[in-house]
């Protein structure tokens, strides 16, 4: 999370510094991520469901993908209820 997504998704950003994520999706706090559980694995995680790469957005000025391995290892996370 920290690597990928809190520069966007994150309390600690607001306006223009978040490139439009929304409000009430903030990454850096456990409580956060797991408000979001679901919509996590369904834009990010590899897992039963699928594989999801909607998050992180493919921006010329953001670089860095999750290898398919951290996608996996994120939607085992999530199962686990972020153990
Ligand atoms: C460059 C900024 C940026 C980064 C980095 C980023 N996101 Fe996002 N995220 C967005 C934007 C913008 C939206 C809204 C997209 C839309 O509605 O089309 C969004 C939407 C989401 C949503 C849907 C939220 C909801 O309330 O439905 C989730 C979940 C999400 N992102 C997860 C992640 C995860 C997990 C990562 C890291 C792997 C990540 N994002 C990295 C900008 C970002």
């Amino acid at each position: 999370m920290g690597s990928y997504c809190t520069r966007c998704h994150s309390t600690t950003k607001s306006g223009a510094d978040r490139y439009s994520a929304p409000d009430d999706a903030n990454f850096d706090s456990l409580d956060g991520i797991r408000q979001q559980a679901e919509h996590i694995e369904h834009t990010t995680a590899s897992g039963p469901t699928g594989t999801f790469d909607f998050m992180p957005p493919r921006l010329p000025t953001i670089a860095g993908q999750p290898t398919l391995q951290e996608r996996e290892r994120l939607g085992q996370w999530l199962a686990c209820g972020l153990k």
